[in-house]
């Protein structure tokens, strides 16, 4: 066993080679950007007056609950639960080393302030005996979707709730049997991936919302490493559920040209052949802008941070700003256009802007860019 200190809050944790599910008690140090940016949705999240209710129904070493706890402002308790008797353990000891008092297996009180309440039980099940909540934070092994009918049930009005999805291999077409039968989608294995299959987990949360008449709007979404993240707001409105279902649709894709669109149907040709598609998925914006630039300002004011972690949320509050389809992988274009003349990413940005177009780098992919321009012209600034 090692101390960690993550932010201000000690744990024991396990030193491991390799992190996996079979550890005792799970703890991921690659999860610190997550931990950090759910700290900073939450210091930016207004509910009125009154202060966050929060749940960890999947707390693992209960180390994020417990930075909430310390690093944010406007929390009034935390829930804390794991269906494993070791990681109960450890939550238990973590919040006595973060001098943090805890009840064990009594549901809080609406004004019970500060405090944590500590359960050993199965998520689901949690969920539907202690509710509601501002804030509910899913953070499984795999998919989040087994959890969302719970979570959608004891949601609050107006309340947010964050998602980690680590089952990447499925949203991003390596396994797209498992995309089809737990996210009913069709995902595209291509340089557009990451995007599509985020946008295909979206899709999939608001649809189990809709059975709720909740709609699940994304505020704040990205991939990262093995993971993807979304925090979503909630609103009850039959009206917003309908204005986003109709923003399901497919994404079409032409491997030949590198065309691309959205579309509500699934069949078009483009160079004389079928476009291949992904979807059905979200084609709607992934965050909101003032969030983004909230969430980049409290990461970069944070002094423990690693150099690509501060350029992913740098680069959302950017992307975020541009309406694109989708992002260019400046290498894709220069293979299928056989460009061997190779400019820098820094220069064709400057091309791009001065063609009055937006453009930005995309915390997709470093090689990537987004912008508002079509396609076929920026293959010719390419060239
Ligand atoms: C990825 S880890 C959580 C990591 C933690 N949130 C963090 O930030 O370090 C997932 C945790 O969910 C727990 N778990 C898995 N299935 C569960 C279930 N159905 N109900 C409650 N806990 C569950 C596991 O024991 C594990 O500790
Ligand atoms: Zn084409």
């Amino acid at each position: 066993m090692v101390t960690i200190l993550e932010g201000d809050t000690k744990i024991h944790a396990e030193q491991q080679e390799i992190v996996s599910r079979k550890m005792p008690v799970f703890f991921n140090p690659d999860m610190k950007l997550n931990r950090d940016i759910t700290i900073a949705v939450l210091n930016s999240t207004k509910t009125g007056d009154s202060r966050l209710r929060c749940c960890f129904p999947l707390a693992g070493s209960g180390i994020r609950a417990i930075r909430v706890l310390k690093e944010c402002n406007n929390i009034m308790q935390v829930v804390i639960n794991d269906i494993s008797g070791e990681a109960y353990a450890s939550i238990r000891e973590h919040l006595e080393m973060n001098n943090i008092e805890y009840m064990e297996n009594v549901a809080p009180g609406k004004h019970d302030e500060g405090a944590a309440f500590i359960f050993n039980t199965e998520a689901a099940c949690l969920l539907h005996k202690v509710g509601g909540f501002d804030y509910i934070d899913i953070d499984p092994f795999g998919s989040p979707v087994p959890f969302m009918d719970a979570t959608f049930r004891r949601i609050s009005r107006g309340a947010i709730f964050g998602i980690t999805a680590t089952d990447t291999s499925a949203l991003c077409g390596s396994y797209p049997k498992a995309c089809r039968r737990r996210y009913d989608s069709r995902p595209l294995l291509n340089e557009n991936c990451y995007e599509t299959g985020l946008r295909i987990l979206i899709r999939k949360i608001q649809t189990i919302g809709m059975q709720y008449d909740k709609a699940a709007v994304p505020v704040y979404s990205y991939y990262y490493k093995h993971y993807m993240r979304v925090f979503f707001r909630i609103v009850y409105s039959k009206t917003l559920c309908d204005q986003i279902s109709k923003e399901h649709k497919y994404f079409l894709f032409c491997p030949k040209c590198l065309n691309r669109k959205y579309s509500r149907y699934n069949n078009a040709d483009c160079c004389g052949q079928p476009m291949e598609y992904a979807g059905l998925l979200f084609s709607g914006p992934l965050w909101e802008e003032k969030l983004a630039d909230q969430v980049a300002d409290s990461i970069k004011k944070r002094g423990d941070m690693a150099n690509r972690d501060l350029e992913i949320v740098e680069a959302i509050k950017n992307e975020c700003k541009i309406n694109s389809q989708s992002y260019f992988h400046i290498h894709e274009f220069n293979k299928k256009y056989q460009i061997t003349h190779i400019k820098k990413r820094d220069d064709i940005i400057i091309s791009v802007r001065e063609k009055g177009y937006n453009v930005s780098p995309t915390h997709f992919n470093q090689l990537a860019l987004r912008s508002d321009m079509p396609f076929d012209e920026f293959a010719r600034i390419l060239k």
